[in-house]
């Protein structure tokens, strides 16, 4: 579960005894770091194009410019093969210009975008 800052720093001080504030704040503290490292991700889908034919939020592009990459991305090391030995269609994302390390900020952006609901589950499309 992730908290927003301000609802963890609450909780934390709510805690009563200092050994659970300080839980919470670690836990917190936790909780901003992949935050932020799912920011980050984004911000490289965006700042490299990506999302220009996958769409900004990899669920694909239109009329086929590139697949649906989330939710759900490649593993990793198949994901980052993709970007260095592209298929036909895609431009190569060598390390020079897109380090492994912002590879893998991508794909854990690409990895926290949920699942949407199922049609079974959305009223309207329903026969
Ligand atoms: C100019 C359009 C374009 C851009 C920009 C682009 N891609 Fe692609 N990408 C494609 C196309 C088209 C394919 C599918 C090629 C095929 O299957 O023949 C693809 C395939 C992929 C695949 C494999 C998906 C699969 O299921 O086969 C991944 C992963 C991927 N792209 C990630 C990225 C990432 C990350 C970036 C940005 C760093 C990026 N792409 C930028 C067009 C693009």
């Amino acid at each position: 579960m992730q908290f927003s800052r301000p609802d963890c720093l609450r909780a934390a001080r709510a805690a009563s005894s200092f050994a659970f504030g300080l839980l919470g704040l670690l836990s917190c503290a936790a909780a901003q770091d992949s935050a932020d490292a799912v920011e980050r991700g984004r911000q490289l889908f965006m700042s490299n194009g990506c999302y220009s034919c996958h769409g900004t939020v990899g669920q694909g592009g239109e009329r086929s410019a590139g697949p649906r990459l989330a939710p759900d991305p490649h593993p990793f090391e198949a994901f980052k093969a993709m970007l260095r030995n592209p298929p036909e269609g895609m431009p190569r994302f060598d390390a020079r210009f897109v380090s492994d390390d912002q590879v893998l900020a991508i794909h854990r952006y690409l990895a926290s975008i949920p699942r949407g609901r199922a049609a079974r589950d959305i009223p309207l499309l329903q026969p």
